[in-house]
């Protein structure tokens, strides 16, 4: 079957189990990002998820240092006091200099020690340190720019910090590696380097350049372009010139540079005039089920959720087949073009129009969930879910008296019939809820909240140009949901992860992407999803997989198509998996599913292992070099059970099943049967063959 093949190859855990690492002692890691118990986007998802794995190298002496986000940090951590050390005494000095810090430990797998600095208590140190960068670095941060302020103050803080914490763990020899992710943290590295503090490794890695992402939003010709961009004019054009500078002076003074992706190298490369040192891809803590077929259990039990979220949303024009309907969705910051939402709608409407040509009696139910401002929620999809409900409700007591009746006759001997089993004034009752769900003046909403700037918002104009209206007829239905999941939510009551589970594949169709968390998150489920060769995400999975499409991995290609050509083929991926039957489907999950070890920080952290590694040479020269025999190389080859040569057409893989091979209970029970053998029996499943020769 799939196997991962770590030819010539070690993993991370190989790694620290040959104890590689251990005659370095009073060994610390600083990781720095904004994100630390600060939610915004993939990198507080790289920090949180990597914790376990890093934890497992560095123990206590693991220490995250981000700004206090005071909306947060009730849910994000516990705190506490530290005990007595070097940790407890740097942060009282600090804090008996005014400096507001927290300490405590961050709710999340691995339970890490974090520092919250709080910024608003350093304010009045703005303009002294602001001469002081100016003085080092000659760069300037305009007053008005809020956020370069805060970055500036967050950034002597954790210079502040570190130098005081190494100078209180003593002069014994100790390994400090200080690894800061993104712009917005840089000062504290530079402050690092322009204090010369000692025998601090430092390490910078982009998750993004901040002219990539402006430019790529201006809807110009990125990739081509690269090379020749007036890259000073371009920042100042946009204002942002001093942003820049400090992202440009973090990669070049640390000691080792990484970026998540290789296109983001080159990126980097290009915009930022350091060719990374090493490529740090992006992993998950990856959940090990005691069953194989646990996660298909989780798909069905999820998508039970959201059906009932639908039967309310589409109450009065219910009038399709759930069992053949599939969620698609996408999901993500509000980057309209570079997330691909463009693409995406465009799209929709065009696997509209080919179900709708084909006669295809599968409904597509597409969701955005992208967050912007909203005012409320909507009161149409509100009050769908209360009418949904009501009749839920209704249906559900009248099936208790129901079944009382029944006992009751039986009991007496007698057999139950007709009146005595639903009478008059039950169906009065269900008339009356029936009658108000299938009552409704316009069409079911196609957004769940009152967004703010309802008119020039572009995913609303979007679904507006290409008519994407829930009308009866269509057969792509659209939900844009303006907010991030919250089980707490009268809506989609449910968390992210839930979702996607109940999903049936997610859809990501960026321009500009250094790596895409959302599509890696969709795998790891065992979520089919779609992604383009411009995210690093699809990339990487084009580098290590023989034929990604067989893993239910699809690559739109959006390098060398024009996006008409990048459109169709997106809408063509849509379409085939809409032909898919249930059965094909639920396989396609399970080979997904076998992608999560690719994907496991257990297998990834060993590049941030080695920038740490190389780092720590840098400014310990004398330490063995451990470096040279560390190369993974991945590799997933085709699945066993996929032909060998391509006999049908691409886009349609896994394999059509003709009509009469359709899916049935039966089939679901052999292949939940199949999904429970272990691996090995696993990779005799040989998808395609006639059910009777199945065993
Ligand atoms: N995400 C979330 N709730 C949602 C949608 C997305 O928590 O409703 C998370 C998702 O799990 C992912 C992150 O947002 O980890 C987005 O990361 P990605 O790398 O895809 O994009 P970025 O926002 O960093 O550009
Ligand atoms: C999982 C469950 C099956 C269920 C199936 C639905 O595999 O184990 O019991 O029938 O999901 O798949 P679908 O693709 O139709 O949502
Ligand atoms: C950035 C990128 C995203 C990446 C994330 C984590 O926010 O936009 O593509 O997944 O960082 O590296």
């Amino acid at each position: 079957a799939s196997t991962l093949k770590m030819l010539e190859g070690i993993t991370f855990e190989n790694c620290l189990d040959d104890g590689i690492h251990c005659y370095q002692t009073n060994k610390w890691l600083i990781e720095v990002a904004w994100e630390v118990a600060n939610k915004v986007g993939g990198i507080y998802t790289v920090i949180r998820s990597k914790v376990p794995t890093t934890k497992k190298e560095y123990g206590d002496n693991y220490i995250a240092i981000g700004p206090l986000n005071e909306s947060q940090l009730r849910t994000e951590v516990e705190i506490k006091e530290p005990e007595i050390g070097a940790l407890r005494t740097t942060i009282n000095l600090m804090r008996s200099q005014g400096v507001g810090v927290v300490y405590g430990n961050w709710l999340i797998e691995g339970y890490p020690q974090v520092v919250l600095f709080d910024l608003k208590t350093v304010s009045g140190r703005l303009a002294k340190w602001k001469a002081e960068l100016w003085e080092h670095t000659r760069i300037g941060i305009p007053d008005m720019d809020f956020e370069a302020n805060n970055t500036l103050l967050f950034g002597f803080l954790v210079e502040w910090f570190i130098g005081e914490f190494a100078h209180q763990l003593g002069s014994d020899p100790k390994f400090i590696t200080a690894h800061f992710h993104e712009w917005n943290v840089g000062v504290g590295l530079m402050m690092i380097r322009a204090r010369c503090l000692a025998k601090i490794a430092t390490i910078f890695t982009t998750h993004a350049t901040l002219l990539g992402r402006y430019l790529c939003a201006g809807q110009c010709d990125f990739y081509n372009n690269l090379d020749k961009f007036n890259i000073d004019k371009e920042a100042g054009d946009r204002g942002i010139y001093h942003r820049y500078c400090i992202e440009r002076a973090s990669a070049h003074l640390a000691h080792v540079f990484t970026t998540v992706s290789q296109i983001t190298n080159y990126e980097a490369e290009n915009l930022l005039k350091r060719k990374p040192d090493l490529v740090t891809p992006n992993g998950l803590g990856v959940k090990k089920f005691s069953a194989l077929h646990e996660f298909q259990n989780l798909h069905a039990l999820s998508k039970e959720k959201i059906n009932n979220f639908i039967r309310g949303h589409f109450y009065g024009h219910y009038d399709f087949d759930l069992d053949k309907t599939l969620y698609i969705f996408s999901a993500g910051r509000y980057e309209f073009s570079n997330k691909g939402v463009d693409m995406f709608i465009e799209s929709l409407a065009r696997l509209n129009h080919k179900l709708k040509s084909a006669q295809s009696d599968m409904t597509v139910i597409a969701f955005l969930i992208f967050p912007t401002n909203t005012a409320s929620f909507n009161v149409e999809s509100l009050k769908g879910q209360a009418i949904s409900k009501q009749l839920r409700d209704t249906v559900h007591n009248l099936q208790n008296e129901i079944g009382k009746r029944i006992y009751e006759l039986c009991l007496k001997g007698e057999l139950p019939h007709g009146d005595s089993i639903l009478r008059n004034e039950d169906l009065i009752e269900l008339k009356k809820s029936v009658y108000t769900s299938i009552q409704r003046h316009g069409l079911p909403p196609i957004c769940t909240h009152n967004v703010v700037d309802d008119a020039i918002d572009p995913i609303l104009n979007a679904l507006r140009r290409c008519q994407l209206f829930n009308n009866r007829y269509d057969r792509v239905k659209v939900i844009f949901h303006p907010e991030f999941l919250k089980s707490t939510s009268p809506l989609i009551a449910m968390d992210y992860e839930e979702f996607v589970r109940g999903c049936h594949m997610g859809v990501f169709p960026s321009y500009y992407e250094p790596w895409g968390y959302t599509p890696a998150e969709c795998t790891v489920m065992g979520i089919p999803s779609i992604t383009t060769n411009l995210s690093g995400f699809g990339c990487f999975m084009e580098e290590h997989i023989t034929d990604p499409e067989t893993y239910g991995i699809y690559i739109v290609d959006r390098r060398f198509k024009s996006s008409d050509e990048s459109c169709e083929q997106l809408a063509q991926h849509l379409y085939d998996f809409t032909t898919l039957t249930r059965r094909q489907r639920i396989i396609q999950r399970n080979r997904t599913e076998r992608l999560s070890e690719l994907l496991d920080w257990n297998t990834l952290g060993i590049y941030y292992y080695k920038a740490r590694q190389s780092a720590l040479l840098k400014v310990h020269p004398d330490m063995k070099e451990t470096l040279s025999y560390l190369q993974p190389k991945l590799r997933y080859d085709k699945p066993v059970s996929e032909p060998a040569s391509p006999s049908m057409s691409r886009s349609s893989t896994p394999r059509h099943f003709s009509d009469n091979e359709d899916s049935s209970s039966e089939d679901d029970e052999e292949l939940n049967r199949l999904n429970s053998t272990t691996n090995s029996e696993r990779s005799f499943t040989y998808l395609g063959r006639p059910k009777s020769t199945e065993n």
